[in-house]
């Protein structure tokens, strides 16, 4: 069997680990492309002496020193900048995981995708900003684009797609992050250790702190309209505090099929790597006897206003996605710097959609203005509320 060649990008972070560990499982299955990442030029050498990818890329040029010295005399070719990440993206690798976090993957996302590769695609904020975009630009190549995402990953696996007339609703669930059941009070007091604490999945900084206002939820509301084309009416949000079942799709006749396995991303990551054969992994198996149970509830809309504005957003489209991750971002930031309390990460976020007000995105100058503009008004905001002090 010849190896499938594949690419990461934010191959440093938690799902890009996640995936070289898969792939090291399988050495005479994948050979490893390019690998690219932010800033960590220590882990990234680390990775390429093991993987022996033909190409490295750091997207900071201060990490550049330290990844060629480290590299030097392997013969793997090294480059830093933005334009060296998407360069990455466009080296031939038939397979390409996505997995850079935040708005700074869309320009290697779409290189992947414009290419007609297979994207693995973790990077949910890339499709948020720019769903139209890259789903035109999926269709115009044949790129196939595979959701990390557990639960669209677990739509992917379930959703028929020989009668997508039938699918009725996507039930997407959702953990409740750390403070499921917290008061309001709590929850405007809590500081970053705490809410980086999730209590079952362990990945990134950012989408743990978008896990616990539950604004995750909302940006795979709007990664899931996309991916499935689904209206976003169709598309409902559970609390399942076990994170077991990943997600479902009902159907016309009433049947409800689900995913199910333990939190960890390497399935959904196997699923993507594998498709359409399916790959042996290690890892914890579930065991629903000691699972024991499984909780649902409806979320909470005042606790969780997210959900809200994510949903808004979708409706109202254009740049409205865009700016209202984008100001996300900026106000994740500004929490997990201390200089905003919890509460404040989803009024900053509404605050800045409300002010910016939508408008029509037809390319993707638009999103990057819409992107620029909500993170110029979102750190005005994260300013103002900073100098009123500790709420
Ligand atoms: N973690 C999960 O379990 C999970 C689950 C579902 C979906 N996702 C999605 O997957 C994406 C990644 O999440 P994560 O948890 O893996 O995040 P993470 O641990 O923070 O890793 C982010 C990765 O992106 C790289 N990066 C950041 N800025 C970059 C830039 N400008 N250019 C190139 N690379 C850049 C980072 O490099 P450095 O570390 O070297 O700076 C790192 O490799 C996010 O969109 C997230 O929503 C994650």
């Amino acid at each position: 069997m010849t190896a499938k060649r594949v690419t990461v990008l934010g191959s440093t972070g938690s799902v890009g680990a996640n995936t070289l560990s898969v792939i090291a499982e399988h050495p005479d299955r994948f050979r490893v492309v390019a690998l690219a990442a932010g800033r960590n030029a220590a882990a990234l050498v680390q990775q390429a002496q093991s993987f022996r990818p033909d190409f490295a890329a750091i997207a900071d040029p201060a990490g550049y020193p330290t990844l060629k010295e480290g590299l030097a005399g392997t013969g793997i070719e090294v480059a830093a900048g933005p334009d060296a990440v998407a360069e990455a993206a466009r080296r031939d690798a038939g397979w390409v995981m996505a997995a850079i976090a935040g708005a700074a993957g869309l320009e290697s996302t779409l290189a992947a995708v414009e290419r007609g590769a297979v994207v693995a695609l973790a990077n949910k904020e890339s499709l948020v900003c720019a769903g139209e975009l890259m789903m035109a630009a999926a269709r115009a190549s044949g790129s196939m684009i595979l959701p990390v995402d557990s639960e669209h990953n677990a739509i992917f696996q379930v959703f028929d797609d020989r009668c997508r007339e039938a699918v009725r609703r996507l039930i997407l669930t959702a953990s409740g992050g750390p403070f499921r059941c917290a008061s309001r009070d709590r929850m405007a007091a809590v500081r970053p250790a705490e809410a980086l604490r999730h209590p079952n999945w362990d990945m990134g900084a950012k989408i743990t702190i978008d896990s616990a206002t539950m604004m995750n939820k909302g940006l795979e509301l709007i990664e899931a309209h996309h991916l499935f084309a689904m209206p976003g009416e169709a598309i409902d949000i559970l609390v399942h505090p076990q994170s077991i079942v990943h997600s479902m799709v009902e159907y016309a006749d009433g049947s409800v099929l689900a995913q199910l396995g333990t939190p960890d991303m390497r399935t959904p990551i196997a699923v993507a790597l594998a498709w359409p054969e399916r790959l042996a992994v290690t890892g914890e198996r579930l065991d629903l006897s000691v699972v024991g149970r499984l909780d649902f509830e409806p979320p909470d809309p005042e606790r969780f206003p997210a959900l809200a504005l994510a949903r808004k957003a979708l409706e109202r489209g254009g740049r409205e996605p865009a700016a209202l991750s984008a100001a996300n971002e900026v106000a994740v930031a500004a929490f997990l710097s201390e200089r905003i309390g919890f509460l404040q990460i989803a009024d900053i976020a509404g605050n800045t959609v409300a002010e910016l007000g939508s408008g029509p995105l037809a390319g993707l100058d638009d999103v990057r203005s819409a992107d620029r503009e909500a993170r110029e008004v979102a750190e005005r905001f994260v300013e103002r509320a900073a100098a009123a002090g500790p709420r």
